[in-house]
C-alpha cells in the first residue's frame, strides 16, 4: 500500500496535528474550559472512546492492544488501567510526548509503550485487538481501506476503526469548510457512505476472514463519526 495520496495525507496530518493544532487539540482532550463548540465535540470523542473501550473484553489482562493514531492517549489509558499492555502509536512527537505525560503514574496491570511513527508499520508486529478511533478519517476512503486491510492482518481478535459517515447535512458542512482560507483549515475529512465502505470491505480479499459485528454512531453537535467493529470468523 502506501500510496501517493496516503503518503501525501499522512505529511500534512503530521503537520497539523504536531504544529499547527497540537496546542488546540491539547486543550480539546483535556479538561480545560473551550468553547461550546469544542465541548459538543469533545462530549462526542467521550461518548466514542467509551463505544470502542465498551466492546474489548472487560479484562484485558495479557491481551496487546495497538492504539493506532492514537494523540494524546486517552484511550490508550483506560486501555493499561483494565489491564492491556499497550502499543501506542501516533505521526505527532509532541502528542506523543503529552500522551506519556497524561498517562497516569498508577495505572493498574498493564503496561503501554508510547511510539512516534506510522500505525502501518508492519513491524509493529501482531495484536489482539486494534482501534483506530477517527485516525482513518482524513483518508480517502480506497487508502482507509488499504489500511484497514493492513491493520487486520496483523490483529487476532477484533479490529474497531471509525469513519465519517457520509450524509447530506455532513456534505453541507464539508462544502462550508472549504471556503475558509487553506492555512487556517485541518485537513479535509473524507466522509464516506456506510454503504460504500461495507462494500469496498467486503471486495477485499485480505479481510474475508473477518465480518462486521455491528456499527455505532456518535453524533454531538460538531462532532459525528461512526465506528466499524470487525471480529475474526
Ligand atoms: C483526530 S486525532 C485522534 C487521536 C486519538 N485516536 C483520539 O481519538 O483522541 C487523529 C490522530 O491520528 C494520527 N494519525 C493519522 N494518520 C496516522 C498514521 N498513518 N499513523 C499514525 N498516526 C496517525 C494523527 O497524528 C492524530 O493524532
Amino acid at each position: 500500500m502506501n500510496t501517493t495520496s496516503y503518503l501525501q495525507r499522512r505529511g500534512q496530518l503530521e503537520t497539523y496535528f504536531d504544529r499547527t493544532a497540537a496546542d488546540a487539540w491539547a486543550r480539546l482532550t483535556s479538561t480545560a474550559k473551550v468553547s461550546r463548540i469544542r465541548a459538543t465535540v469533545r462530549l462526542g470523542r467521550d461518548r466514542m472512546r467509551q463505544t470502542l473501550l465498551d466492546a474489548l473484553p472487560r479484562d484485558l489482562a495479557g491481551q496487546r492492544l495497538l492504539d493506532a493514531g492514537c494523540g494524546t492517549g486517552a484511550l490508550s489509558a483506560e486501555a493499561v488501567r483494565r489491564g492491556a499492555t499497550v502499543l501506542a502509536i501516533d505521526l505527532s512527537p509532541n502528542l506523543i510526548r503529552l500522551a506519556e505525560e497524561r498517562l497516569p503514574k498508577t495505572h493498574g496491570a498493564g503496561r503501554v509503550t508510547f511510539r512516534v511513527g506510522d500505525m502501518l508499520d508492519p513491524a509493529l508486529g501482531s495484536f489482539d485487538h486494534v482501534v483506530a478511533m477517527d485516525s482513518l478519517i482524513h483518508y480517502r476512503a480506497g487508502d482507509m481501506v488499504d489500511a484497514i486491510e493492513a491493520l487486520a492482518a496483523r490483529a487476532t481478535a477484533t479490529l474497531q476503526v471509525t469513519f465519517a459517515p457520509k450524509t447530506p447535512l455532513l456534505a453541507a458542512m464539508h462544502n462550508v469548510g472549504r471556503l475558509f482560507p487553506r492555512g487556517d483549515r485541518a485537513p479535509a475529512i473524507e466522509p464516506v457512505a456506510e454503504s460504500a465502505l461495507r462494500r469496498l470491505i467486503a471486495a477485499r480479499s485480505g479481510l474475508s476472514a473477518w465480518r462486521i459485528d455491528g456499527s455505532e454512531r456518535i453524533k454531538s453537535g460538531f462532532y459525528t463519526s461512526q465506528t466499524l467493529r470487525l471480529v475474526r470468523r
